[in-house]
């Protein structure tokens, strides 16, 4: 029981303004197992009412001036800055990150409700030179329509918020489908919404358990016109398939495998607690987390026992108990995936400098690990770990290092710590990755254009760039002047 939390706690769907579907599938608390609350199971019947809804929405919100449409997204921004404590709470529980960290998600995530607010009546055309003296060429920006937002568990907050403000704000419509294990903050966020002023139909909210056919119907529904996705490469690459069928837009946020490189003349200091920052933010499970570190032999040994000194520091336990740092993860196959990274590694000669094992508290936690000695061919490297788990690598040389980083699919985040300027240019030209964090652990502001290259996405979230993914461009040649 926590009293904090359970003000915003609704267990039905939010479809066409009503609140719907009865409670059956519980939500629980992923340090305790306990259930918080149920919400209901829909299934492709329920997602075509929500399609059908946010069609029926989309002519008067569109029609909408940017300055009313900016002053509801400010206010259900106050509204969840207002309740950003029973929010914080609430994803705690339901998600297991520390209290600290779920208090940031919400400011992150309030962050984009505020930005979005203010980008709403900036959505600027444009006039071209024409080619003929007696025409004229002009630019608008129209909404594209319904977009689809399907949002992952490690964000249960900010992730929906960066992607239904930005679509709101240009006069979009929206169908949330929100991660199975963590439908309860979106629900949260629909009641504040509700409460600011969003018309019925313009956000609404599908809980599943099922996702398969609800995220097969929102991706073939025509009346969709955009699918924004954010989690794993292998689940986007199955909605792009699927997406193209009705040639739909699509924002993709997937995988990472994030190298941080730290050279001989980094502030070691500071690359310590970028990657303490990076590594064991939500125990590890961001798709930005430092997936692999490599340092440059100068400095490998003193880096690691300073990072070894740090983890020694990190308090394992249930996010919202007094100083845990690094909460469960998110469930029992997770625990599985870092298991076998680690096993992995060692089989094949890292050295376990300290964790490697599951916690002592049992459920899903897992101890803070640290690995050295850690070889290109290791899971640890190749794929996303997604836990606890910092993997050391020693390297000598910048291109070898640039070489490692880049020999991937993957392109989302990277980090490098050194002082030379010459240096820090070149490689950050050279790094294949969307965003490159240089002496810097923590990349993500609402402020920011967030995305992958490569298999890590398709267009980019957050700042004004963000917006533009939920306009079409369209050009009208005004001739016979
Ligand atoms: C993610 O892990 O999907 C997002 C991380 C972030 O926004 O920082």
């Amino acid at each position: 029981m926590d009293r904090r939390s359970d003000t915003l706690i609704r267990t039905n769907a939010y479809i066409a303004g009503s609140w719907t579907g009865a409670p059956v599938t519980p939500v629980l608390d992923k340090a305790t197992g306990q259930e918080i609350a149920k919400v209901p199971n829909l299934g492709v019947e329920e997602t075509c009412e929500a399609i059908k809804a946010a069609h029926a929405a989309l002519p008067a919100w569109r029609q909408r001036t940017a300055k009313e449409r900016s002053q509801i997204l400010r206010t259900w921004f106050d509204l969840i800055s207002a309740h950003s404590e029973d929010l914080a709470h609430l994803l705690s529980r339901e998600q297991g990150k520390p209290l600290a960290e779920a208090r940031g998600e919400i400011a992150y995530g309030a962050g984009f409700v505020e930005f979005f607010a203010e980008q709403a009546k900036r959505i600027y055309g444009e006039t071209i030179p024409s080619p003929k003296s007696d025409s004229r060429i002009i630019v608008i920006k129209q909404p594209i329509g319904v977009v689809a937002a399907i949002t992952p568990w490690n964000f249960p907050n900010a992730m929906i918020t960066r992607k239904v403000t930005p679509a709101l704000a240009a006069g979009c419509t929206v169908v949330v489908k929100p991660a199975e294990d963590t439908p309860l903050s979106a629900l949260a966020l629909a009641v504040l919404g509700e409460q600011a002023g969003i018309p019925a139909g313009v956000f609404n909210i599908i809980t599943t358990e099922d996702p398969e056919p609800v995220g097969k119907e929102l991706c073939a529904n025509p009346l969709v016109k955009m699918i924004t996705f954010t989690g794993s490469t292998e689940v986007g690459k199955i909605l792009l398939r699927q997406a193209a069928g009705t040639v739909k837009k699509t924002t993709m946020e997937l995988g990472g495998n994030a190298p941080l490189i730290v050279f001989d003349d980094a502030d070691l200091e500071r690359a310590v607690a970028g990657a303490m920052a990076s590594k064991f933010r939500n125990a590890g499970q961001t798709c930005v987390s430092a997936n692999r570190i490599y340092v440059q032999t100068g400095v490998y040994d003193a880096f690691a026992s300073r990072l070894a000194e740090e983890m020694a520091k990190l308090k394992v336990g249930r996010g919202l108990e007094e100083g845990v740092n690094v909460g469960p993860l998110i469930n029992e196959a997770a625990v599985t995936k870092v298991e076998t990274h680690v096993a992995d590694a060692v089989t094949k000669g890292a050295e376990v400098v300290c964790g490697g094992k599951r916690h002592a508290k049992g459920g899903t936690f897992f101890q803070p690990t640290l690995l050295k000695s850690v070889t290109s061919d290791m899971q640890v490297v190749r794929e996303e770990t997604f836990g606890p788990v910092a993997a050391l690598l020693q390297f000598q040389d910048e291109d070898d290092v640039i070489a490692m980083a880049n020999d991937t699919p993957f392109g989302l985040a990277s980090y490098f710590y050194a002082r030379d300027l010459a240096r820090v240019w070149r490689v950050s030209e050279a790094l294949q990755f969307g965003i490159v964090g240089v002496n810097e652990g923590i990349i993500s502001s609402e402020l920011a254009p967030f995305g992958g290259v490569k298999e890590s996405g398709l267009g980019r979230e957050g700042s004004h760039h963000g917006i533009e993914e939920f306009v079409e461009m369209k050009y009208i040649y005004l001739g016979g002047l």
